[in-house]
């Protein structure tokens, strides 16, 4: 087979890390090649140096079509055929998807621009030669995400590219969506073009890819054919270890209703009803997932429950008892644990030393302190105990803790609101950000935090979390909950369906 790309001996070396460290890479025509590794194996490192971006490098040679090229900026990788989409989108929002395609690649007439009619004529017939259905005139900030993605690869594709890279193209997509990318990535390389496809989702490296690279650490651990693999051998390569897929779940005891909203509201920052007339219940030793797409209410929803967001209307009924005028701190004390989307924002006090991280809401209570007495002792026992129980990797709990890295911070925050004794925790999006092997662990903890009694709350974007911890599903869309399901009943398809208001329960 031809290879229409080989990467040789890639180092890169940032100030504080060796991101590709003699990294070796080829990619095949016609192949659609999935490169896999943790946040931080050098992913992105690695294919925007192929794309120009990156440059200098510090020492390996770059092979396109077997001849080597000097990449030294996008403009030369769009030359060779070579174009890349960014995990953030790197579309004018305010500009027509006709104005986004051509910009930067007008062709001239006689020296003049490209006019508006022209750049609709192009768009008209990339889209309809490509089969993907776009309002040429529509403006990108008005379209929904996936869309937004077609029009980065179509732009592409008016650049005459066919070697193209998709850093995590499936993040912010739906189901349908993701379902809708595939066949458009199969038929690209029908034509002959080949693909990178970067991700850390195994599900979907296997249902797409033929090959797999996988990058630890800046190094390549190994390169596998699809068919020949399996999902465990792949994240054992990424993470170092073995990893298990299905935490092992118990079937659920319920002990009685802990939370009840009754149709309650609340509005968002932008002063929009966010929440708009959500009743539901969770149980003790249940976790009720909700499910949806990012901005749907959700994160007013948790915050409306642990009280950092006023109650428009309804009631919150916490162990039987009306809490909508209790404070935040009271909340807490009832036993109302909270994990936030944004760790760093109302999670923790960066300046502060990790231990006072880790103990506060514990510290002045027993048996950490006495009154006024605080036992520093005990205190110092905890916070180690904390630090072990949830490997939080820091030399001494006396450092700030802006000194942890990301995973570490999550960490951090995780310890302290599952270590006290709660009845009820709210979970924003708790693997966000989190490599595999800490999914594993900290889903365990959350089954384990359930099955000691805990009402759970999860809300999370991931399906695959939703699913794999979840003992019902409720779908959140536009601030009403259209459906609620036991995971049995219902597939990711028709879950998807309900994510993006396209099916209602009544
Ligand atoms: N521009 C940069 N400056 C300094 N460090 C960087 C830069 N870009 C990436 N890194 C670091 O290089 C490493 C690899 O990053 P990246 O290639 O983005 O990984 P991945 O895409 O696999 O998550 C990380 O430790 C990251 O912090
Ligand atoms: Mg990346």
């Amino acid at each position: 087979m031809e290879k229409v790309v080989e990467m040789r001996g890639i180092t890169k070396i940032f100030p504080t890390v060796i991101a590709n460290n003699d990294v070796d890479f080829s990619l095949y025509k016609g192949e659609i090649q999935a490169l896999v590794g943790e946040n931080g194996a050098g992913k992105t490192t690695l294919m925007s140096i192929l794309y120009g971006m990156n440059q200098p490098i510090d020492s390996g040679r770059i092979f396109i079509n077997g001849k080597e090229e000097r990449i030294y900026h996008p403009h030369v990788a769009i030359n060779k055929g070579i174009g890349m989409v960014h995990q953030h989108f790197m579309l004018v929002p305010s500009f027509t998807v006709s104005e986004n395609i051509v910009l930067g690649h007008e062709k001239r007439k006689n020296g003049i621009l490209l006019d508006k009619e022209e750049a609709i004529k192009i768009t008209k017939e990339i889209s309809k030669k490509h089969g993907f259905l776009v309002a040429p005139m529509a403006r990108v900030q008005d379209l929904p995400l996936g869309i937004q993605q077609r029009i980065e690869i179509l732009k592409l594709l008016y650049r005459g590219t066919d070697i193209l890279i998709l850093d995590e193209p499936t993040a912010v997509l739906t189901p349908q969506e993701i379902k809708e990318l595939f066949s458009t990535i199969r038929s690209l390389v029908s034509e002959g073009r080949s693909i990178v496809f970067i991700t850390h989702k195994l599900p979907e490296v296997m249902a797409i890819s033929d090959r797999v690279t996988v990058m630890r650490k800046g190094r390549i651990t190994g390169v596998l054919e699809t068919k020949k693999t399996t999902m465990k051998e792949i994240a054992k390569l990424m993470v170092g270890r073995e990893v298990l897929f299905q935490v092992e779940k118990e079937e659920p005891h319920f002990k009685g209703v802990v939370l009840e909203l009754n149709n309650i509201k609340a509005l968002s920052d932008r002063i929009l009803l966010a929440v708009n007339g959500v009743s539901l219940k969770v149980q003790a030793g249940e976790i009720l997932g909700i499910a949806g797409i990012e901005g749907n209410g959700q994160t007013e929803l948790a915050e409306v429950v642990t009280g950092l967001r006023p109650l428009v209307s309804g009631e919150i009924i916490f162990q039987s008892k009306n809490i909508n005028k209790a404070s935040p701190r009271q909340r807490r004390e009832m036993g109302i644990a909270h994990i936030p989307e944004d760790r760093l924002k109302t999670g923790i006090s960066i300046d502060a030393t990790i231990q006072d991280n880790l103990v506060m809401g514990a510290h002045y209570k027993k048996p950490l302190a006495r009154g006024i007495h605080r036992y520093l002792r005990q205190t110092k026992d905890y916070a180690e105990k904390l630090i072990n129980e949830y490997d939080i990797r820091t030399a001494n709990q006396n450092l700030p803790t802006i000194s942890l890295s990301g995973g570490n911070l999550q960490r951090l925050v995780i310890a302290r609101e599952f270590s006290f004794d709660s009845k009820l925790l709210i979970i924003s999006q708790p693997t966000r950000g989190i490599d595999i092997g800490s999914i594993e662990f900290l889903h365990e903890k959350i089954l384990s935090m359930r099955d000691k009694g805990n009402a759970i709350l999860l809300i999370s974007a991931d399906l695959d979390e939703i699913y794999a911890l979840s003992d019902r599903i409720a779908v959140m869309y536009e601030g009403e909950m259209v459906g609620e399901f036991h995971p049995d009943e219902i597939g990711r398809e028709e879950l998807g369906l309900y994510m993006t208001g396209a099916k209602r329960e009544n």
